[in-house]
């Protein structure tokens, strides 16, 4: 098939920028990694990206196609190709560009190893021989998280970090829960401590667009979700991000509404609602918002009430909550009509956690 590429080509060292185009003969089953590979094995050998695996294992080839994060290799060109279309191939957002499509990962790397990605053991050593167990339906809690690669296609689209560079980040603190998720660290409290810092978890704006954009079904928004859910229930609560999070559960349970005026008095006391009284006089005045008094409160808010003491009285609190709601998204969205449910399964699927190998924990021999 004939395959055309537009590609941003960049050079640090001198500032050169340009966009080339490039016409090539690939195979049908070609990904935009194999085009890559055409372009420079016939056309043009001084273009730079980066690969290795071609298997979406490695990660190392995430750049952006029309200007959205995408892993070349699990980019199929045939449909683009057909339909005429000249993508616009670019390095990948949010990390300086070194050449062409290779951006330098140092700033990743750095906030990767800020969150301490490795196994602080809080659990004591099983006798002799033996293994410390854990269910399988508690590992599941962070199967979704176990999968990410370290891309940088979440990294590249973050809008949190557009504005503020230190923000850690979509992968990061999806890393973060991977361990705080996990039943053998032992070090939860002092971890949601240190993500609950003024660039972790609430400066997360919510765009969803890491979630959008991750190859590989990580979910970083859900993640960092988990994190806040799982710190406010440990009273790790000092960020106003969590305070307004604590004040619309409030809201929710009580009237069936977000009550959003109210939530500078609420959330950030008497004095600070004073000095911003003329703002909101403001947008009073021009309709914006409702009047606090007397509190709207919506038809069927037993409703709501019902859901919040579910909640409470199973102890779904923190991270399990969401966890659980994941599972039921997920097996809406793969359930197809007429199919009995759990007849398939996908990436993030209740179905497939369920059939994560190891259900059973091993044993060693000793057993
Ligand atoms: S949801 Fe949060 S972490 Fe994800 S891309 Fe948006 S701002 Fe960044
Ligand atoms: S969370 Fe997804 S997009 Fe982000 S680094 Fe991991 S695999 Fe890549
Ligand atoms: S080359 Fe390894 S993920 Fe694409």
């Amino acid at each position: 098939m004939q395959v055309a590429l537009k590609i941003w080509r960049y050079d640090s060292s001198t500032g050169e920028r340009a966009l080339r185009e490039y016409e090539l003969d690939a195979p049908e089953e070609a990904t935009l990694l194999d085009c890559l590979d055409i372009v420079k094995d016939r056309h043009d050998g001084t273009l730079a990206y980066r690969k290795s695996c071609r298997m979406m294992i490695c990660g190392s080839c995430g750049m952006r196609m029309d200007g959205a994060a995408v892993l070349a290799c699990k980019t199929r060109m045939y449909e683009i190709a057909q339909a005429g279309h000249v993508p616009v191939i670019s390095a990948m957002g949010n990390l300086p560009i070194v050449k062409d499509l290779v951006v330098d990962m140092d700033p990743f790397w750095e906030k990767f190893k800020a969150m301490k990605p490795y196994l602080q053991p809080g659990y004591e050593e099983p006798p002799e021989g033996r293994e410390h167990l854990i269910s399988q339906e508690r590992m599941n809690h962070i199967h979704k998280e176990a999968l990410c690669i370290n891309c940088g296609c979440c990294v590249s689209e973050c809008n949190a970090m557009e504005s503020d560079p230190a923000f850690r980040g979509p992968q990061a603190l999806a890393k973060g829960f991977r361990f705080v998720g996990d039943p053998r660290d032992g070090a939860t409290v002092e971890r949601l401590e240190d993500y609950s810092d003024q660039h972790g978890i609430w400066e997360c704006t919510r765009c969803y667009f890491c979630n959008e954009r991750c190859p590989k079904g990580v979910d970083p928004r859900d993640a960092i979700a988990k994190l806040g859910a799982e710190a406010m229930a440990r009273g790790i609560d000092r960020d106003m991000g969590a305070k307004h999070a604590r004040w619309f559960v409030r809201s929710a349970e009580t009237t069936g509404w977000l009550r959003e005026t109210e939530l500078v008095p609420k959330t950030q006391g008497v004095v600070s609602s004073i000095t911003q009284m003329k703002f909101a006089m403001g947008l009073a005045v021009k309709g914006k918002v409702p009047p606090p008094f007397p509190p709207h409160v919506a038809d069927r808010v037993d409703e709501a009430r019902a859901l919040h003491k579910v909640v409470r009285e199973q102890g779904r609190q923190g991270a399990v909550g969401i966890v659980q709601g994941e599972r039921a998204l997920a097996r809406l969205e793969h359930e197809v009509a007429g199919e009995p449910e759990g007849a398939h399964g996908g990436q993030g699927s209740r179905d497939q956690a369920d059939v994560t190998p190891g259900e059973t924990p091993t044993r060693g021999k000793s057993d």
